[in-house]
């Protein structure tokens, strides 16, 4: 089976880094035009581009916050300019707003966390739906997490944001269906990206971390971006309003191997 996204239109918001990275290549390989959304490090979303256009592929860094819906607006205005429209929105861009139990944790880096993930999700997919809407096509997929479903003790902004995507998800692909625009999301364990560095590169921590998964490894972002590829492309014409779990087991609760 050979998937083609040829002369596909794609947008992957923060697309310079970790999995979103690995994102922007796999759509490119495949033969999209993708936009590589960031809101710092400009020179990382350049590099990328040259490496792109390289490879004789088309690519544009487009900075934008996406907390920012005027920002968000212009940024789809950007890619009306130069290729007419939007087929494919990668929502990635994503932060976990670091450990910190709720009676502790501050405010508004609370409220910066749901921002990002939650309503800059929103704000993306709200300006990709106008489009696919009125062209009756499209894709938006959501890079969720398995925090969607697993509670995590000092991250009750991030699993909060999670769960919220994956019900926003539902709700979406619920109001596209009528017009053949599929919205779904993506729900990645523990990929080895500069995310979880601090627990990665700490050999206590990696056990642990390796303990809560059955194929006993972190996976790779290509692991994710070739599932990423895989659903946004016609092969999964029919799957729409799930989270596809890709996770080595982790949503398995591997402490069930034993007792019970
Ligand atoms: C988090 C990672 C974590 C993984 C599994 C992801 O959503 O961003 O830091 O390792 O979930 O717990």
């Amino acid at each position: 089976m050979l998937i083609s996204l040829e002369g596909k239109r794609a947008l992957v918001t923060g697309g310079n880094s970790g999995i979103g990275e690995a994102i922007v290549d796999a759509l490119s390989e495949a033969g999209a035009k993708v936009g590589i959304n960031y809101v710092v490090h400009p020179e990382t979303a350049k590099k990328i581009v040259t490496r792109i256009r390289g490879k004789r592929g088309e690519a544009l860094a487009l900075q934008a916050d996406v907390t920012d819906p005027g920002a968000v607006a212009a940024m789809f205005g950007r890619m009306d300019e130069a290729w007419g429209g939007i087929d494919i929105l990668v929502n990635n861009a994503g932060i976990d707003g670091g450990r910190a139990l709720s009676w502790e944790a501050d405010g508004g880096a609370w409220r910066k966390v749901i921002e990002v993930n939650l309503m800059g999700a929103f704000y993306c997919a709200q300006q990709a739906l106008k489009r696919m809407i009125s062209q009756k096509s499209g894709v938006v997929l959501s890079i969720s997490s398995v925090h969607e479903i697993i509670a995590w003790s000092g991250y009750s902004a991030y699993t909060a944001s999670k769960a919220a995507v994956g019900m926003m998800t539902k709700s979406l692909a619920q109001e596209a269906a009528p017009y053949g625009v599929r919205v779904l999301a993506v729900g990645p364990g523990a990929i080895k990206t500069p995310i979880n560095r601090s627990v990665w590169s700490d050999p206590a921590g990696l056990k642990d971390l390796l303990s809560k998964i059955p194929l006993n490894r972190m996976g790779e972002a290509e692991e994710i971006s070739r599932m990423v590829v895989v659903l946004v492309s016609d092969v999964a014409s029919y799957v729409t309003g799930r989270t596809i779990y890709v996770d080595g087991g982790m949503t398995d609760y591997p402490d069930f191997a034993r007792g019970g």
